[in-house]
């Protein structure tokens, strides 16, 4: 491809992928399916890398990340970014208004009402119709840097052709209920510590060095203010109107009130609907909505007199600490627990609040009988946010954090540099045992869905389980011998036990539940090893040298595959006929192995994502590019005639659909 031809195509690249992002991203729309717009992502990063001359700073590639960023620059906003006011009571927005009418000289005035996005602050430039800089807020007057990052927001848009002077943005970052959900779900599935809030982990997101990292994460956006030079809007109306239209992301939550009265209205429709919106909310912001009043009414030292936040309370009660009771996971983790007086709070009985760890208790100083804040915000579980000590009984005395494990009575580790407390005896701790048989049979693991928690206790008690291989042992009288149990369960027990040798060696792998293994994971090592031993006899530098694999993972697999038990426990499921090795015969046929193609254009009976999955199926692998290794180009009407071209001149198969379905069936096409 000459270089003419590769900038060409770079351009119809990024034309197209903007728009597909937009339609996605901003009107819900779709014209090409997600594998179509991750092989047009594939061609143009193939294209930048071998042409970097052309890679730009606005390309759709830069959503999804890639390059590491040491340390951020800091720098200074052009327009300091201010607080608000705040305020949780309805007669001091009265009296905002006051001052407002007050110092307008007249009552002639509108607010414009929008939801309080519980993220992290942003301020985005753009010049020329591009997205130059993205900055945190910092201390409000410097900010980090964070352009790569923010150009992973799907939704922000990176090109504006419509808006070709300079402006610049200001909206909040945040990571949407589900994707927080999802995360948190991972790192369950991966014996993590869970995430408390969606707020902190969007902050902690956006200044992670690998900017590839935050692409996966998913940061979303709502924009809600505009600042520039020019008079290009006359009020907040207008700018989010007109922002939304050229594409910025603004939730559809907002409304323009004619008076206080319609602001408490407002206040009062978003009190509980706010909870079903897919971000965090906190409260509202109230804005005089003509931009002239605004800077008429101008700011004091630090905050806007024309702008306000009501902030939903928080709910939270005080009650008295029972005790601390600690909880031990299935990969040991220690996590301590706030026994309370049961108390009503946002509609539900609090008994227990997460402490997360000792340096929580220590940072809170809690003694056993304190009366306690407990408090109901973005986070999952009550969380205790401070202690009465006025009510304190003199006598008591300060928790001190346990040195043994409550279940087993081994003495806890704490790894330098870890907040959590681990209990070491992974073998013999019954929690660590339970735990890890249950994940071993969950659904999305070894799916032994005949087995659950209540079975899992009863086969542990009765001393029948203490390891996964235990499960592929027991007989039919040894659980019929169980409490509750007839023929019928008994059998379907068995059943479910017999069905999940059937299971690939991926997803054993992942029942294992080594820690930091998740699905993802599990899957890269399975392919990449094809079988149990390759991969038990890894070193920590062939582990490390897999893309994704890194140091953490690595030393936990080593760690893991270097204990006795564990040897043993591989040994026993190999014996019990368990898969533990990547099996070519999960595919439909192994006739296309060793084949490459790329698909183009549109086919009369397949779409292209069920000729994808035919290649893939029967063994064939689906590149991005076309390059002079390339096998067949599977070729349809409307193709690319830069793709013909280069095909052609390379030399490589072009192949219809047709061909295509005979080469399936005989290996060949002719
Ligand atoms: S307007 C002059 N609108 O709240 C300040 N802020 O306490 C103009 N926030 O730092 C800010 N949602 O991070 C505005 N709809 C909204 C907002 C909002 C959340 C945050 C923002 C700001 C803080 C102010």
């Amino acid at each position: 491809m000459s270089n003419q031809e590769a900038k060409n195509r770079i351009d119809e690249l990024s034309i197209l992928l903007h728009r597909y992002n937009h339609l996605y991203y901003t009107e819900d729309k779709s014209e090409i399916s997600d594998f179509e717009f991750d092989q047009l992502m594939a061609e143009l990063i193939s294209l930048e890398t071998k042409f970097p001359e052309f890679l730009t700073t606005h390309s759709p590639s830069q959503r999804v990340g890639g390059s590491v960023t040491k340390e951020f620059e800091n720098v200074v906003h052009k327009y300091p970014m201010l607080s608000l006011g705040n305020t949780y009571s309805w007669e001091e927005l009265q009296e905002f208004d006051a001052r407002v009418e007050k110092g307008l000289g007249s009552s002639d005035y509108e607010y414009f009402c929008e939801l309080k996005f519980d993220g992290v602050a942003l301020s985005i430039s753009y010049d020329q119709g591009q997205l130059k800089r993205g900055v945190t807020r910092g201390d409000g007057t410097k900010g980090d840097d964070i352009t790569t990052n923010v150009k992973t927001i799907r939704s922000l848009p990176i090109i504006i052709p419509k808006l070709t002077e300079a402006f610049e943005v200001r909206g909040e970052a945040f990571l949407s209920k589900d994707v927080f959900q999802a995360l948190n779900e991972k790192r369950a599935s991966e014996g993590e510590e869970l995430y408390a809030n969606a707020r902190n982990t969007a902050s902690g997101t956006l200044k992670m060095q690998d900017s590839a990292e935050v692409a996966r994460r998913k940061v979303s956006c709502y924009i809600y203010s505009f600042l520039s030079e020019n008079d290009l809007f006359q009020s907040q109306e207008e700018a989010i109107i007109g922002l939304k239209k050229v594409g910025f992301p603004i939730s559809p939550t907002y409304k323009k009130c004619k008076n206080i009265h319609e602001v408490f209205e407002y206040i009062t429709t978003w009190e509980q609907k706010r909870h079903e919106l897919p971000v965090e909310t906190d409260g509202i912001v109230i804005k005089v909505n003509n931009y002239a009043q605004q800077e008429e009414l101008g700011f004091t030292a630090k905050i806007p007199r024309w702008a306000i936040a009501y902030k939903y309370k928080a709910e939270s009660a005080t009650t008295q600490l029972l005790n601390i009771t600690y909880q031990v996971g299935r990969t040991g983790a220690v996590t301590p627990v706030a026994e309370l007086q049961p108390v009503l709070l946002a509609g539900t009985t609090v008994k227990r609040a997460s402490l997360h760890n000792a340096n929580e208790i220590q940072r809170l100083g809690l003694h056993i009988g304190d009366f306690v804040h407990v408090e109901k915000g973005g986070e999952i579980i009550p969380k205790i946010t401070g202690v009465d000590i006025t009510s304190r009984n003199l006598h008591s005395e300060e928790v001190t954090y346990i040195t043994h494990c409550p279940e087993c009575g081994t003495e806890l580790v704490r790894t330098e540099g870890e907040a959590n407390h681990y209990c070491p005896n992974t073998a013999q701790c019954p929690p660590q045992i339970k735990g890890k048989i249950e994940h071993f049979i969950d659904r999305k693991a070894m799916n032994i869905d005949s087995l659950g928690e209540q079975t899992i206790k009863q086969l542990f008690d009765a001393s029948l389980v203490r390891t996964p291989a235990d499960l592929y042992e027991l007989t039919y009288d040894q659980i019929i011998s169980l409490e509750g149990f007839k023929d019928l369960s008994t059998k379907k027990i068995l059943q479910g036990i017999e069905q999940s040798k059937e299971i690939p060696f991926r997803v054993v792998l992942f029942a294992l539940g080594i820690r930091f293994v998740g699905k993802t994971v599990a899957v890269k090592l399975a392919t990449h090893f094809g079988n149990i031993e390759l991969l038990m006899n890894a070193t920590r530098e062939e582990l490390i040298a897999i893309p994704e694999i890194g140091e953490r993972i690595a030393d936990s697999l080593i760690e893991h595959f270097n204990k006795e038990e564990n040897k043993i426990e591989i040994k026993r499921l190999q014996n019990a006929g368990l898969c533990f090795i990547e099996e070519k015969e999960d595919l439909a046929s192994v006739i296309l192995e060793g084949k490459t193609f790329v698909i183009s254009g549109v086919f009369s009976k397949f779409s292209r994502e069920e000729i994808g999955g035919m290649i893939t199926s029967n063994g064939g692998k689906l590149v991005s590019s076309i390059s002079s290794k390339l096998n067949y180009l599977v070729a349809g009407e409307k193709m690319g005639p830069a793709k013909l071209e280069k095909a052609t001149t390379l030399g490589i198969e072009i192949i219809s659909e047709d061909q295509f379905l005979k080469l399936l069936e005989n290996g060949d096409y002719v």
